[in-house]
């Protein structure tokens, strides 16, 4: 039962408030002011730091000239938000950790819940999530952008129409660049207690795609993981390693093709380093530096309910970003290969803050799809599908219209929405890897969470 009374507003003109102004909010801002304006009113910002919220209503002011700001408001007083403001649909985009407090708590408010991935970050807070979604009965969304990547929509079409008959194994290999997979390791995220490891962080995306492929849940994990190439260990051992703490100020840094110079961009001038008074949010940490405590090179072993089993491996220390993906099946082969970027630039200047920290739009690195469909005796089939138009191959602008426009009358038959159990599932794999990566043994996933 909800604790107060939901709010009022009827489906076609919700208010929403967006807790967490980092720079993944920027996509649920600018979608919430923008296209989306008619349907919804973006009525309230949260955060730890008020900085950042300011940062976020000057790019509304600049973007939609005579906008009233948002109203602001500090992280303790998000409940009082949610009442004063008559919030009824509230996009959590906080450092993950911090997820499963502020879905909970907006759902005991009457609201809906958008949150981004990983929907939280162990079993006890995903048990958390399920039992009060289930007692209130609104609905929690997880961002799933990549399932609304017209690529991986394609494979789950081909997989359902039956092309390559029964699916026996996955093979999955995902590689994150330097520039990308760095990223991880110079903010929160390097802090498993905050992310849950790249495992939860950065596999539920992939674990989800399976999952969500193969239309079937995972049952057995065994899993070797470590930490190989970043940390203060293995950067010491092959020299890699430099002398300071964080690069904003330090010499040691200026030739460090690994660090991340805040001022080479506005948006990570505006956002981080002049909002780190505020809470000594260091953005661009060292990543030989000592306290790293996620791994950044794991191989996963699953087997599904189906019978089908993954290979699954993810390395954020790559030359070239993107990954492969073959289903092998009972009448044939479906491969997918994406490259994001085909290498890695040390140090990329610019004025927004994508290419610094993510190749994607410079020109000269950027990659291919290729999606490929090989039934048995037939010469291979190229599919052709959508490409750059926009994040995450295009999967963000589809998935913001899927979340904030107009519910269709007919039901999805790619079933792209991912609800909270979907978001739970994808959790289980990372988890039960996690474990596995403590103990050396197979995890049964129910014992780590049953769903
Ligand atoms: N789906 C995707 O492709 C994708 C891409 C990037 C980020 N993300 C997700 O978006 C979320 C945010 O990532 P980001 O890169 O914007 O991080 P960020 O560090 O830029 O932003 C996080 C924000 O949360 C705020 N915050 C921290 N603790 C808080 C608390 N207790 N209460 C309220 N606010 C708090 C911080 O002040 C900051 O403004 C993460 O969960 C991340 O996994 C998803």
């Amino acid at each position: 039962m909800s604790q107060q009374a939901p709010c009022t507003a009827s489906p076609r003109n919700r208010r929403a408030a967006v807790v967490g102004l980092g720079a993944r909010a920027q996509l649920f801002t600018d979608a919430l002011a923008g296209p989306y304006a008619d349907r919804i009113e973006l009525v309230g910002f949260c955060d730890v730091n008020s900085h950042r919220m300011a940062v976020h209503n000057d790019w509304l002011a600049a973007a939609h000239p005579g906008r009233t700001p948002v109203p602001a408001y500090a992280a303790e007083d998000f409940d009082e938000m949610l009442r004063r403001e008559r919030v009824d649909l509230v996009v959590v985009t906080t450092v993950d950790r911090t997820h499963d407090d502020y879905i909970v708590r907006a759902l005991e408010a009457g609201c809906d819940v958008v949150t981004e991935k990983p929907m939280t970050t162990d079993a006890d807070k995903a048990r958390r999530i399920l039992e009060a979604q289930r007692r209130t009965g609104h609905e929690v969304r997880v961002a799933f952008n990549y399932r609304y990547n017209p690529a991986h929509s394609a494979v789950r079409e081909l997989i359902a129409a039956g092309e390559i008959g029964e699916i026996g194994s996955v093979h999955f290999e995902w590689l994150l660049d330097l520039r990308h997979g760095a990223d991880y390791f110079r903010r929160w995220h390097r802090d498993k207690a905050n992310s849950g490891g790249l495992m939860v962080h950065k596999s539920t995306h992939h674990f989800d795609l399976v999952n969500w492929w193969l239309d079937s849940r995972p049952e057995t994990v065994y899993a070797q993981g470590g930490l190989f190439f970043y940390g203060d260990e293995a950067g010491g051992r092959r020299g890699l390693a430099r002398n300071y703490a964080r690069a904003h100020g330090s010499p040691a840094a200026q030739d460090d093709p690994f660090a991340v110079h805040l001022t080479d961009s506005s948006v990570l001038t505006s956002l981080y380093l002049d909002a780190e008074h505020e809470d000594g949010y260091h953005r661009d940490q060292n990543v030989f530096a000592p306290g790293v405590t996620i791994e950044d090179d794991m191989a996963v072993l699953v087997r599904y309910a189906s019978g089908a089993t993954l290979t699954y491996h993810l390395t954020a220390y790559a030359p070239w970003e993107g990954y492969r993906i073959a289903f092998n099946g009972s009448e044939g082969r479906i491969e997918l290969l994406v490259e994001e970027s085909t290498w890695t630039r040390p140090r990329a200047r610019t004025n927004g803050s994508d290419p610094v920290l993510h190749g994607t739009e410079v020109g000269d690195e950027a990659g291919r799809t290729e999606l490929l469909v090989r039934r048995f005796w037939e010469p291979p089939r190229e599919i052709k599908v959508a490409t750059g138009e926009g994040g995450h191959g295009g999967g963000d602008v589809r998935m913001l219209a899927d979340l904030f426009g107009e519910r269709p009358t007919a039901p999805d038959p790619l079933r792209r929405a991912a609800d909270g159990v979907a978001g739970a599932r994808s959790l289980v794999t990372g988890l039960a890897a996690n474990r596995s990566f403590g103990t050396g043994m197979p995890v049964v996933v129910r014992e780590v969470l049953d769903v």
